[in-house]
């Protein structure tokens, strides 16, 4: 329960959450891969474009799935942005592999094709690209780099859902994609995730990873008249309870990514003015993408400035809140992975970055929360 009067994010119920979750009980299957968790791949292939999706409990595990089919060894290296959450770089640390972080471009906060280019070597066996807030990366620039070096493309779109690049869908722009259904992303299960497959070679071996390294879909399928083990795995899906909230939420994904858009637009013009004084940087949208009202974020002068800004935010009872700590000076990151180039755009975002509550059900909050961050914003220097 958080204390504040205006919460960083609000979980809420959006349709019929808890008619489907009696539904998924009466059926009597409460375990993964049954009639909820079927009606969500379906939904999430409509909303991606992606030829599968296999439903996972998290977007991690999606990630560590990614990271078994792109047959990391020992001693491989994936190329990533810093500036990310830790999941994308643990999912390659946990099959040996090292993560090469390369810096973000300034004005979309995304790993920058440049760096990437010049960060590839002869261990280099994949590209993870991450969609931060939603906005997706430079995804023919990257692709154009994996075909050029034979590498998997990979897309971290924990908060990409129903975001386009070029009018292409996150979810559609690579060989594998990952999504989050955490209680903080746009459309929600609590934990919940899914894994997207767009390169045909990939599905099948991807359903036996999720499915404890066995083909049983296989077997649910009739293809086969019993199921063993066939390669490595875990469990990966989650119960049909989940799978049940979630569908429900899936079905208004139009509807809360269209609220969410509306309070990302207000917060924009409620900045604009102060962003043209130059007192702060709002979020650079690039033309040929589109984004999914996931996070509002702004950068301010320096560290001082920003937690200065945290705290009289939290004062007012409002929380707003700074991400990510980069990956390469993290200790785990000092321990597991090496950074190719001086990350100078990774480190000053980092230190300079601050997020706005944002949350479907904002509507009550917004105008509270931007005249209280104008109160802090417009004093003179
Ligand atoms: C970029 C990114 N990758 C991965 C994750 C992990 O998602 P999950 O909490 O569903 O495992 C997140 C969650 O915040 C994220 O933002």
């Amino acid at each position: 329960m958080s204390n504040f009067e205006i919460p960083f994010n609000r979980p809420s119920t959006v349709g019929k959450e808890f008619e489907y979750i009696a539904h998924a009980i009466r059926k009597g299957q409460l375990s993964g891969d049954g009639h909820y968790t079927h009606k969500c791949n379906a939904q999430i292939e409509q909303l991606t474009g992606a030829r599968k999706a296999l439903l996972t409990h998290s977007c991690t595990a999606a990630l560590e799935m990614a990271a078994i089919l792109c047959d990391l060894s020992p001693g491989d290296e994936v190329i990533m942005p810093s500036f990310t959450f830790v999941s994308t770089a643990n999912a390659v640390v946990l099959r040996g592999a090292v993560p090469v972080f390369v810096d973000i471009d300034p004005d979309t906060l995304n790993i920058d094709p440049t760096h990437v280019k010049a960060a590839v070597t002869n261990k280099t066996k994949a590209i993870f690209a991450v969609h931060y807030a939603g906005y997706p990366a430079d995804m023919d620039a990257l692709a154009d780099i994996a075909r050029t070096h034979d590498l998997i493309l990979v897309e971290d779109a924990a908060q990409a859902l129903g975001s386009t690049y070029k009018g292409r869908l996150a979810g559609s722009l690579a060989d594998l994609g990952a999504f989050s259904f955490h209680e903080t992303k746009n459309i929600i299960s609590g934990e919940g995730g899914a894994l997207v497959i767009n390169n045909p070679d990939l599905i099948e071996r991807a359903e036996i990873i999720r499915e404890k390294g066995t083909n049983r879909s296989r077997f649910l399928r009739g293809q086969v008249d019993k199921y063993t083990w066939v390669d490595i795995g875990s469990s990966f899906l989650p119960g049909e309870l989940t799978a049940a909230f979630l569908y429900a939420q899936l079905e208004q994904a139009s509807t809360i990514t269209a609220r969410r858009q509306g309070f990302f637009d207000h917060y924009v013009a409620a900045f604009q003015e102060l962003a043209a004084q130059g007192r702060l940087t709002l979020p650079q949208v690039p033309e040929h993408t589109t984004g999914n009202g996931h996070m509002f974020y702004l950068m301010l002068r320096d560290v001082d400035d920003r937690d200065a800004f945290i705290a009289h935010m939290k004062a007012a009872g409002i929380n707003a809140v700074f991400h990510y700590v980069p990956l390469h000076s993290a200790p785990g990151g000092l321990k597991f992975s090496r950074s190719a180039g001086d990350m100078q755009v990774t480190n000053t975002v980092s230190d300079t970055l601050v997020r706005l509550p944002m949350f479907a059900t904002l509507e009550d909050g917004i105008e509270t929360v931007i005249e209280t961050a104008l109160g802090f914003l417009s004093k003179p220097l």
